[in-house]
């Protein structure tokens, strides 16, 4: 499919899919909103501890470099599961330039890392900060009760409705660990009430720029 790099609302440069009319991030602010949705409303819950995250999506990694550049604001050791059945070409990562665009051009060599290692293998990004990407399809995740924070970040559901089922999401709930959380950028009805079925508590919270709501759900006792 045709893609392209455009330019988002707060500056910051995301992939279409032109055939699709869909982007990797918000046009509203592609940077804004990983913070939005992923940090603020999911990594910030967690404090001095080790962390596991499940990557739904690895894509431009953005989500993962942030998650390595706050990481000691909170404390935590990461090991962080990026999983990505499309891996983005070397020629886009260098359009988006995220380091720049995060001011962390002081770390563009632990950005470039994390798309050099190789596919299905763990590897340190930092002492802090261990990465496994796995090259694999989301509806093949099998493994439970091994991570405390998924970044639910798919294409939305109007493309890719068959990522938004409640077999996937009861996948999801299996490979969380108990007080496990999943956030995502979505806050469609159906996709709240798949998450329900399979037995998550689900908050609606205020969405990133442009959009009203974003949904978490948490796997309780
Ligand atoms: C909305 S983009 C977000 C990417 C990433 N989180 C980022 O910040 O760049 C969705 C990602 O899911 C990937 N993807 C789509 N369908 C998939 C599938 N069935 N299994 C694994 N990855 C898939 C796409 O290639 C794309 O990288």
């Amino acid at each position: 499919m045709k893609r392209r790099i455009i330019t988002t609302a707060d500056g910051s440069k995301t992939i279409q899919i032109e055939d699709w009319n869909e982007q990797y991030h918000s046009t509203h602010g592609a940077i804004q909103e990983a913070y939005h949705v992923f940090i603020k409303n999911g990594l910030s819950l967690f404090k001095n501890q080790d962390l596991s995250i499940l990557e739904i999506g690895f894509g431009t990694g953005l989500n993962s470099f942030i998650t390595f550049l706050e990481a000691d604001k909170y404390g935590l050791k990461i090991y962080y599961n990026g999983v990505e059945a499309f891996p983005v070409q070397k020629k886009e990562l260098t359009q988006l330039d995220y380091s720049k665009a995060l001011k962390a051009d002081q770390f563009e060599q632990q950005f470039l890392k994390m798309h050099q290692i190789p596919w299905e293998a763990p590897h340190d990004i930092t002492d802090n900060f261990c990465l496994l990407k796995q090259k694999m399809d989301f509806r093949d995740i099998a493994e439970s009760e091994k991570y405390n924070l998924i970044y639910f970040d798919a294409f939305g559901s109007r493309v890719q409705p068959e990522l938004w089922t409640e077999d996937i999401f009861r996948a999801m709930y299996n490979t969380l660990k108990i007080n496990g959380v999943l956030v995502t950028y979505a806050a469609k009805g159906s996709v709240r009430r798949a998450m329900q079925t399979v037995g998550f508590t689900v908050e609606r919270l205020p969405g990133p720029p442009g959009k009203r709501e974003m949904l978490r759900a948490k796997k309780e006792e």
